[in-house]
């Protein structure tokens, strides 16, 4: 579905589809929004199995690839500085193959990353994951992550069909500040899937050659035009559920949105104006809040933000993605994502400070080590691929050195015709300048994700502390990655 947006009264939206028909989609927000159970500990044990979930308000369940029996996963809380050890045992089907869970946003050993095909874990086998949540030998700033499959070629099917969990970092620090807590904090996992009409996921790698990952041709629509591969569903689920509603009282509330789709970007809002005040991006705190009205996140983008209920006692909010002007050409969606139902006032002990404990940013060399180009390639080998300076990805083949202990800048550059988002592993980066200017005040903190319109580019700079081995920078819109747009760099002594 392609969905255009028309003025909706009560969640009613006019969607279009690809034939250009168009229907009306009542949403009508019946099922009650579920929290992930929450997992704490040193040592967290999950099983990948087959489950069925409730994922539509009727009819049948879903099948899902789960981690743990629920999609999304259950959250698990690490503390900062502390060892956090997870174990994934793999009970899912053979079709499901070997796989492997990457811990996106931390920094950790190339080991323990998760990576395309590395250390992966076979059916009938576990594989335990250690996050040391430090970073130069300090704790790691409170932050959210979120863990996913990540088996080179097959990325996308496997988070389609249910691998995704969300993943805290608390510290002793942003436990003092009086944020809205408890089940006013409240982490949405916003993604979408298509259905059968036995409530099914729709298997969109099941028709031609698209599955294959990069190294097989890709549907092609035409003489110079990109490869026809978008895996977006039709409907928005938010923690697994389709349209759902959460009772609020009118107090302030934490949302940690994390936009867990394969391809979509959403650009959030809410229905009467109230504003979203970021407090973080997933990497941690800003230095001062950032009041938006709007909110872009595209795959794999996170914001920490407070939104306050009082005053709208009685009425019902809707979180909504209407893409603006700006939004043309990145993949942008519209839905009415869910619906908060605002109750009674309540007592409300939360603070909104007005600094926040920003983790230290690095101070970036004038200079730029190393450019990195994001754009379509192609050779008789591999037929038309997304490409990182010209190359499809190949594990065997490393594209840049960086030294252990060293800062640099490098710079991602979109020469391509369309949005991509670009992520790098395991490092956290402060964003040094967007198109050669400052950076707008919410991408001022710790970032791993960015989104590159047609012709932009970002500098960023990271330290390449505590560990060395090979890394992965990609586009995380996941079919762009499963066809070659995915590097390897190493980090040395
Ligand atoms: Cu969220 Cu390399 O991935
Ligand atoms: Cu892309």
């Amino acid at each position: 579905y392609y969905c255009r947006f028309h003025p909706f009264m009560r969640g009613v939206l006019v969607v279009e589809d690809s034939t250009g028909e168009v229907g009306a989609d009542l949403v009508e927000f019946e099922q009650p929004l579920v929290v992930p159970r929450v997992v704490r500990g040193a040592d967290v044990r999950l099983l990948m199995r087959q489950a069925k979930v409730r994922m539509l308000p009727r009819g049948p369940r879903t099948t899902m690839w789960t981690y743990g029996g629920s999609y999304p996963g259950p959250t698990i809380v690490g503390r900062a500085g502390r060892e956090s050890r997870v174990t994934f045992v793999h009970r899912l089907p053979r079709k499901a193959g070997s796989l492997t869970t990457h811990l996106h946003g931390d920094h950790h050993a190339s080991s323990e990353d998760g990576q395309p095909t590395t250390h992966l874990i076979r059916r009938g086998r576990s594989r335990t994951y250690r996050y040391p949540l430090t970073y130069g030998g300090d704790p790691e700033p409170a932050s959210f992550f979120f863990y996913h499959d990540h088996r080179m070629d097959r990325t996308t099917r496997n988070n389609w069909r249910g691998l995704q969990g969300m993943f805290i970092v608390e510290d002793a620090t942003s436990r003092r500040l009086r944020l809205p807590r408890g089940r006013r904090d409240l982490p949405l996992m916003i993604s979408e899937r298509s259905f059968t009409r036995r409530n099914q996921l729709t298997d969109p790698f099941a028709e031609g050659p698209t599955m294959q990952g990069h190294h097989g041709t890709m549907a092609f629509t035409g003489p110079g035009s990109p490869p026809d591969d978008h895996t977006v569903g039709s409907h928005v689920v938010v923690n697994g559920r389709y349209a759902p509603f959460h009772r609020v009282t009118a107090t302030r509330y934490r949302l940690r949105l994390v936009n867990a789709a394969p391809f979509s970007a959403y650009n959030l809002s809410l229905s009467d104006g109230r504003p979203f005040v970021q407090i973080g991006t997933g990497n941690g705190f800003l230095r001062t809040p950032v009041v938006r009205t709007e909110l872009s996140l595209g795959p794999a983008q996170r914001a920490d933000v407070i939104v306050d209920f009082s005053g709208a006692s009685g009425q019902d909010v809707v979180l909504q993605s209407v893409p603006g002007a700006e939004e043309r050409g990145t993949g942008s969606r519209t839905a009415a994502v869910m619906q908060f139902r605002v109750g009674d006032h309540a007592r409300d002990r939360s603070r909104l400070p007005a600094r926040l404990p920003s983790p230290d940013l690095v101070t970036a060399p004038a200079k730029v080590t190393k450019t990195w180009t994001f754009d379509l390639g192609g050779d008789k080998r591999h037929g038309t691929f997304w490409a990182i300076n010209g190359k499809p990805f190949d594990p065997a083949r490393s594209d840049h050195r960086a030294r252990l202990g060293s800062v640099e800048r490098w710079r991602l550059r979109n020469t391509s015709d369309m949005t991509h988002y670009v992520h790098i592993h395991a490092q956290q980066w402060r964003t040094v300048s967007r198109n050669g200017k400052r950076p707008p005040p919410w991408e001022r903190g710790l970032e791993d994700t960015w989104r590159l319109d047609p012709g932009e580019y970002v500098d960023v700079a990271a330290r390449f502390a505590d560990h060395t081995g090979p890394f992965m920078i990609h586009c995380h819109m996941l079919d762009h990655e499963d066809h070659g747009m995915m590097a390897r760099f190493d980090v040395v002594r």
